[in-house]
Formats: C-alpha cells, structure tokens, sequence
C-alpha cells in the first residue's frame, strides 16, 4: 500500500510537471502577446491625439507607456517558445540582436514622444513610431 501510494505520488508529480511546462509554453507566447497588445493600444491613443485632439497628459502618459513596454521587448521574447497562434518567426532567436536593436528603435522613438507639446510634432513622432513597429514587424513577424 505504501509502495502504490509513493508510486501515485511519483505519478502525480511527473503528470504535474508535465501541465507546468505546456503551461509555460503558452504563458510565454500569450505574454509577449499581451505586452504587442499594450503596445498597440498605447499607439492607438497618440494616433488620435496626433489628429487633432491633443491632450499634453494623455499624450505623455500613453508615450511613457509606451517606452516601457518596448524596454520589455527583449526580455518578453528571450524564450524560445512558439505556438500554433503565434506569429513570432524563428529569425527572432537566430538574431536576437537584431531582433533587441529593432526593439531599442521603439524605445527611442516613444521617449521623443514624451516630450511633444502640440499635434504637429506628435504627428512627426509617430512617423517615427509607426517605422519602428514596421521595421520589425517586416523582419521578425510572419506577415498575414
Ligand atoms: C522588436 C520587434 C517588434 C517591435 C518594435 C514591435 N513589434 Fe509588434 N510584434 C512583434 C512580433 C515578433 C510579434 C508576433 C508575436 C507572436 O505572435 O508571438 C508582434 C505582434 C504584434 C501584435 C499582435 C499581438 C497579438 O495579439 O497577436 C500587435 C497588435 C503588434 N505587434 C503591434 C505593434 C505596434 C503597434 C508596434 C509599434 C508601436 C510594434 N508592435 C512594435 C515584434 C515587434
């Protein structure tokens, strides 16, 4: 009896195991794709104030967003994981730093947005912006 219940155990913790990977499997690439989410979403509210209805704290405040998400590029995609869902291409590892240089143009253009006082030079900024994501999203995202 107490060798089946050592055995259960034993069994018990293996089939744990196993669940704790897939798991990590999947938190990897639904975690980086919620950090593109933010990023996206951060984008969208400096796209509508860039139009016209310019709001200095919202812009400052989406841009700082902004920038610390794209500090957390790197380190969201370290893991070599992938999925059926995922869009991420096997060249981000082949040249992760490639990959980390594309993420620091990000970072670099959402701090100049910080500082923009009006809709005209935001405007300018997200050009800066918008080539940031494109220049990544060409090389390391599978294109739909
Ligand atoms: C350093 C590279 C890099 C930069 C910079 C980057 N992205 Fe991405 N993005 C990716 C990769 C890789 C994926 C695919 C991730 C996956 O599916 O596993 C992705 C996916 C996305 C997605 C889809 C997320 C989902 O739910 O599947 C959105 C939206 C997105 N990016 C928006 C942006 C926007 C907007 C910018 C610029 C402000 C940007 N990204 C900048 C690499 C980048």
């Amino acid at each position: 009896m107490k060798r089946l219940t050592t055995a259960l155990i034993a069994l018990g913790l293996a089939s744990t195991a196993a669940v704790a990977y897939a798991d990590a499997h999947a938190d990897a690439v639904k975690a980086r794709m919620e950090l593109m989410k933010t990023i996206g979403a951060q984008t969208k509210i400096l796209g509508t104030n860039a139009k016209g209805d310019f709001d200095a704290e919202a812009v400052q405040a989406a841009a700082t967003k902004l920038h610390e998400a794209a500090m957390m590029i790197p380190e969201a995609f370290e893991a070599n994981e992938t999925n059926d869902e995922s869009e991420a291409l096997p060249k981000i590892w082949e040249d992760f730093e490639g990959f980390t240089a594309k993420a620091e143009g990000l970072q670099e253009a959402s701090m100049a947005a910080m500082d923009v006082t009006d809709a005209a030079a935001l405007g300018a900024a997200m050009g800066d912006i918008g080539g940031a994501c494109k220049a990544c999203h060409s090389e390391y995202r599978a294109q739909k």
